[in-house]
């Protein structure tokens, strides 16, 4: 994704123009497209409201996840387990095609390229997959996932022209035949997205219909045929909604809170154009978000991503969100959910090595607010299948509704049925203090105005409630209730309903209750039951942590606050896809995530994870008598509630034994060798292309200097620059690596200079002027060490990504002379790269990543003692290496990172590589990142981790590191997948021979 925030003001002016109307049900033309519900041949089908897999209707409610962004295959369940046990049903994928093919025609689809793997996992957790290959997916990576050696074709990128449309078929053919036999019911794969926020189409480009018509073809033709193909469009538009082109489900994209995070209280007004936005596009289709805001991307210089969390936070989930509810739409995913590592050479310039987005799943795994916000939603979404054939019968501010114009009001429900679904908002995000209202229903016992007993309904500041009248629940039913309903199940019969509202808030819940002789109060004083005109009415003020259980007949109502509620699990206790009300499950308050529960015969397996000693309550079925937590018997009694067992589980490890990296012994040698006039580049590649075939030319200079013209496509790059005599007076440069790259250059040896291309300057000029004594008469070279950030993106298809890294321009000023030659290097092998684990964007052209210094195994004995934090004193590269051991208990789910200190004073950059991996890039002068979380897996918890660091100063005044720490970020006790992954990655006699 990214949106283009001026693109995307202009739209919302345009489209808001259409005010959010009286809609009563959606108009649905006739002879709209396949995958029809009623066409019974496909499990995976759709109408107007919702999707259906195997005839049932399902909220779809999913998140992205980029299993290339964690590249440790063990830990995909720990993810996606985690999005399960919030009630997410589907993951959606980016497919990387510049990191399968890292060659053209040499597709590698191992390790965490693995799609089988990932489809595997994906059905063992039992959560469904849409799987989005492009080609383009933009995604804040390099090239938008278009490989390097793409630039080097003349014919334009997302076209129809041959050059490109060649270039992709094995990579569309692979991905549609692997995909092909995982699709449901076989598989967990549900959709297909062709292209990616393509908008550029119809009767203004018939060369970008003809591609995506290709495409579609070869993605059917390949087997892709029992599941929809999707398009995600980048606003409700139409594009590939109908005609040429047309996809079987569409959806559009939205990020209505901009990507400000420097200033996460300063909130966009909700958007109300996705209604008149699907009703002009493909009002047969369920309104379909396949990325709606999930966080935030920060860039280099940016603010660092609390800042995005805070503006994506739990209560713009709540809000936004439930907004969407309010708009119809029963099919959205969140982009992100986990938003992983830039590690290697993956990113794009405008992001850094972190891509957490701000998620609800951080990037070092643990959980954060709004991970809470979203599994109440889910669960409650996936509660109510009578929200799945809703429409949106009434909506606005109007005191029809409410006491209170201040409150935005949607109804949904069924024309012909009981139910309704007050969705209730402030009228404004401007607003963040309290608003107290009264609510006018219309339920089956006529019209009321709510509470009944007095006392209000409130809206702490930026909240939405979903407020259910008539709603069904096992045999029961609740007449209304001004708390929102967590979850339902039926258990020996019992009825259960979970309702919460914040600490502080009152709530009033009527039931359709026959039995109302027998109404039992326990755990909590402050919830009181009354009988009210034949219905059993509850009520109360709930403080911080408050669990409280009403029965009456076979209802148990389950009364909390807001946070206890977030503490409540509701796993299903068969293996299934299906998280409707009727598979079985139970509840489980108290851990940080229950990931599995399965019964055995008498006994509760319950696997999960704990931040401390916990307390749990289990509700299970009364066959259970024995509850295991990740295998090991707990103690468990019956509850005072009167229903369930209580008992505790433990907590993690008190603390960990760490390294202290600044104790350890660090070996250390020259990474630029190559500004010796010495240095041996016979090896080297020499630089001979005086054309391109792309549209971006060099700017002056005979021969072509761009890295990928020559194969190099990942990180760094060196160039060396001969011409003969010492008349020259200077040397004027062109140098471009993407917006933040850097660069030094050096004469025989002699430092010229360095600069940095910043936001929005990704091309730097410079001249320098030869020093006195620098140059011989006879031969001298010109040596400059560069990196970039990624190839451009795609955004607009119009080969942006082709803008060339390396020099666009070189010349020599006075004593009219020329280079005689140029040679160039970049990561080793080029395209025929040697680490077929780690991939074709690990590495770079600096010589401690060719030597495979940076490789665990390579023997460093023979090198000088000397550490980062002495550093060096000139400008230069510099590697060192170290190495340590780690015990992380075995149950003990260690997250951590490599903190770097700053200092302010020196202007270097690092990569930092762990056991082989680069995990981290460190820019002193830009940031903002400086903590690096590295995953279990790349780094070995259970033995031997080697390190190595370079440290490039910019400045002939040198650089030093001020301090680096190996720091925990996050320590649970976890039934997580155990990781053993950190035994594949190949060490340095796999891929550089037997010894150095
Ligand atoms: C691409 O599409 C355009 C518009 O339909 C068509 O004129 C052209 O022949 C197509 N090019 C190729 C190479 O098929
Ligand atoms: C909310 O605040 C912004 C910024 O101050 C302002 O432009 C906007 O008009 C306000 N919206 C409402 C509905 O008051």
């Amino acid at each position: 994704m990214t949106l283009q925030l001026i693109l995307n003001i202009f739209l919302c002016i345009l489209l808001t123009t259409r005010v959010l109307g009286q809609l009563s049900v959606y108009d649905i033309p006739p002879g709209s497209p396949g995958f029809q519900h009623g066409n019974s041949s496909q499990a995976v089908q759709f109408d107007s409201h919702s999707l259906f897999i195997d005839g049932r209707r399902i909220f779809l409610f999913g998140g992205e996840f980029h299993p290339w962004r964690l590249p440790v295959p063990q830990l995909w369940s720990d993810i996606l387990q985690k999005m399960k046990a919030a009630n997410f049903n589907a993951v959606s994928i980016y497919v990387h095609w510049g990191l399968v093919e890292g060659k053209s025609g040499e597709l590698n689809w191992e390790y965490h390229r693995s799609l089988e793997e990932f489809y595997k996992v994906a059905q063992r957790v039992g959560i469904f997959v849409i799987a989005r290959p492009g080609p383009y997916i933009n995604a804040e990576t390099t090239g938008g996932g278009l490989p390097g050696w793409l630039t080097n074709i003349a014919d334009v990128a997302r076209t129809n022209q041959t050059g490109y449309v060649n270039a992709w078929q094995s990579y569309i053919k692979d991905f549609a035949q692997m995909t092909s036999r995982y699709q449901y019911p076989n598989g967990p794969v549900i959709a297909v997205q062709s292209e990616n926020e393509f908008y550029v189409s119809g009767d203004e480009d018939p060369t970008s219909t003809e591609y995506m018509v290709l495409l579609e073809k070869a993605l059917r033709e390949n087997g892709i045929d029992k599941v929809p193909i999707t398009a995600n469009d980048v606003y409700p538009s139409g594009n590939f909604a109908k005609g040429l082109g047309e996809v079987d489900l569409y959806g559009f994209d939205s990020y209505p809170n901009g990507f400000d995070c420097a200033h996460p209280p300063q909130w966009s007004e909700l958007a109300n154009y996705y209604i008149s936005g699907h009703q002009n596009s493909a009002p047969w289709a369920p309104v379909f978000f396949p990325e709606f805001q999930g966080g935030a991307l920060d860039g280099w210089q940016g603010v660092g991503y609390d800042g995005c969390e805070q503006l994506t936070g739990p209560e713009f989930a709540n809000v936004f969100y439930k907004n969407n509810v309010a708009s119809g739409s029963t099919a959205m995913s969140f982009y992100m959910i986990y938003g992983g590592t830039n590690w290697g050479n993956i990113l794009y310039p405008g992001v850094y090595t972190s891509y957490d987005y701000g998620s609800a799943i951080r990037e070092d795994r643990l959980l954060s607010p709004k991970y809470d916000e979203v599994k109440l939603q889910g669960m409650f979404y996936h509660a109510s299948p009578q929200l799945l054939t809703s429409s949106i019968l009434a909506s606005g501010q109007s005191q029809t509704y409410t006491s209170n114009s201040g409150v935005f009001t949607s109804v949904l429900g069924l024309p012909e049925g009981p139910t309704k679904f007050y969705v209730v908002r402030q009228n404004s995000n401007n607003v963040t203090t309290p608003t107290s209202f009264l609510l006018n229903i219309d339920s089956s016992v006529g019209q009321l105005t709510i509470p009944q007993l007095g006392g209000h309904i409130t809206l702490a500041g930026r909240e939405s409630k979903i407020l259910v009248t008539d709603y069904a629940f096992g045999s029961n039913f609740l007449q209304y209730s001004t708390a929102e309903v967590l979850t339902h199940t039926t258990i020996d019969s019992i009825d259960y309903v979970v309702l919460y509202v914040l600490p502080g808030q009152s709530f009033e819940a009527s039931f359709g209750s026959t039995s109302i002789n027998n109404v039992n109060l326990s755990g909590s004083p402050s919830v009181q039951a009354k009988v009210l005109n034949g219905s059993v009415v509850l009520f109360g003020t709930l403080s911080s942590s408050t669990t409280a259980l009403v029965r009456f007949g076979n209802t148990a109502v389950l009364v909390v606050d807001k946070f206890t509620a977030t503490s409540i699990w509701n796993p299903r206790t068969i293996p299934s896809f299906d998280l409707s009300p009727d598979t079985p499950s139970i509840l489980v308050k108290g851990p940080y995530v229950v990931r599995n529960a399965t019964i055995i015969g008498s006994t509760l397996e319950l696997v999960g994870d704990t931040n401390r000693t916990t307390s749990i309550l289990v509700v299970a079925p009364s066959t259970v008598r024995s509850v295991h937590w990740n295998g090991s018997p707990v103690s468990m009694t019956k509850s005072n509630l009167g229903i369930g067992l209580t008992g505790t589980i433990p907590g993690p490890v008190p603390s960990l034994s760490l390294p202290n990296l600044k104790s350890l012994k660090w070996r250390t040698a020259d990474s630029l060798p190559e500004v010796a006039m010495g240095f041996d580049d016979s090896q080297w590649v020499v630089a001979n292309k005086t054309e391109v075939a792309r549209s971006q030319k060099p700017f002056y200079g005979k021969v072509v200097l761009f890295a990928d013209e020559y194969g190099f496509h990942s990180g760094s790059f060196i160039f060396r620059g001969s011409f003969t005599g010492g008349k020259s007076s200077a040397v004027q440069l062109s140098l471009q690596g993407g917006s933040y790259f850097g660069y030094s250059a050096f004469i025989n040896g002699h430092f010229l200079g360095s600069n940095q291309g910043f936001n929005g300057s990704d091309i730097v000029n410079a001249t320098y002027s030869f020093l006195q004594g620098t140059l011989n008469n006879g031969r001298n070279v010109l040596t400059i060490v560069m990196d970039s950030n990624g190839l451009d993106t795609d955004w607009n298809a119009n080969d942006a990504f082709k803008n060339p890294r390396g020099i666009r321009g070189y010349q020599l000023i006075g004593g009219s002379g020329d280079f005689d030659s140029w040679k160039l290097t970049g990561n080793l092998g080029g395209e025929d790269f040697p680490d077929k684990v780690r991939g074709p964007l690990n590495e770079g052209g600096f010589w401690a990543e060719r030597s495979g210094a940076v490789l665990p195994g390579f023997d460093d004995s023979k090198w000088a003692l000397g550490s980062p934090f002495v550093g060096i004193p000139k400008a230069g590269v510099q590697v060192y290496r170290t190495s340590f051991a780690l015990d992380i208990p075995l149950g003990t789910d260690a997250s951590l990172g490599f903190q770097f200190t700053r200092a302010p004073t020196s202007n270097y950059r690092s990569l930092l590589f762990v056991n082989g991996w680069q995990f981290g890039k460190f820019i002193s002068n830009f940031g903002p990142q400086t903590v690096f979380p590295i995953p279990e897996g790349v780094l070995n918890h259970h033995g031997m981790n080697e390190i190595a660091l370079t440290l490039w100063s910019l400045d002939s005044s040198g650089a030093k590191i001020a301090d680096l720490k190996l720091v925990p970020l996050g320590v649970l006790s976890s039934g997580k997948e155990v990781v053993t992954d950190a035994m594949v990655s190949p060490i340095y006699q796999d891929l550089r021979g037997p010894s150095n």
